[in-house]
């Protein structure tokens, strides 16, 4: 009676095992791309709280201190180019998770978008080490600069004269870069 009940088990046993087996794999990758979405959505506001801190600094409601200024802008240098672009390898769209799929078919854009991040941010941090002491002039936008959106506007070429442009300039032209990448490649809904 007990090796029959045995023989009986065996198939059930096995069918038993390889749900159990597909269960677990299948609960693996919720959890990793869960681990995935937190890890984006955790250097995006990283992102986010570093360029609040240079905000703050250019609005005058925190006092400038080039250091934090500098460490705000290497975090988003960190963040971007290469190091954002590999969060969203692979299938994009995951529960819990704004990426849109788009980003499956314009990777290109996507990664310029990610690689201009960077640029800007690496502009922030070179001004904060030519600017030691004070947020002065040369870190203001001014005249042409301050209206970007007019007719003698110009978009700086990303990689070639963003150096050239104050850093205020920059700033806007960052957070233009963050706003752009959302509004095409990150859902809108609530
Ligand atoms: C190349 C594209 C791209 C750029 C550039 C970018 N983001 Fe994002 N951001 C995304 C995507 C996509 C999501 C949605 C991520 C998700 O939910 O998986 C997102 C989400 C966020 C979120 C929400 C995170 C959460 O907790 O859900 C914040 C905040 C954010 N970004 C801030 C920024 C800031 C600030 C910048 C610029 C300094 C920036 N992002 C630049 C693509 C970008």
């Amino acid at each position: 009676m007990c090796s029959k009940a045995v023989k009986w088990s065996a198939p059930i046993l096995v069918a038993a095992a390889v749900a159990a087996a597909a269960i677990s794999a299948a609960a693996a990758q919720v959890v990793s791309s869960d681990k995935l979405v937190q890890e984006r959505q955790r250097d995006m506001k990283a992102m986010a709280a570093a360029a609040k801190r240079i905000n703050d600094m250019f609005k005058g409601t925190s006092p400038y201190d080039a250091k934090a200024f500098k460490a705000a802008a290497e975090s988003i240098r960190a963040h971007s180019g290469e190091r954002l672009s590999s969060l969203f390898d692979g299938s994009v769209t995951a529960a819990g998770s704004k990426a849109s799929s788009i980003i499956e078919t314009e990777r290109p854009k996507f990664h310029d978008l990610a690689a201009e991040l960077g640029v800007y941010a690496s502009a922030l941090s070179i001004a904060a080490n030519r600017n030691p002491d004070v947020l002065g002039p040369e870190m203001r936008m001014q005249g042409g600069d301050a209206m970007m959106g007019g007719p003698i506007a110009r978009k700086p070429q990303a990689t070639r004269d963003v150096a050239s442009i104050p850093a205020e300039h920059a700033f806007h032209m960052m957070l233009q870069t963050c706003t752009s990448c959302h509004a095409k490649f990150r859902l809108q809904t609530e």
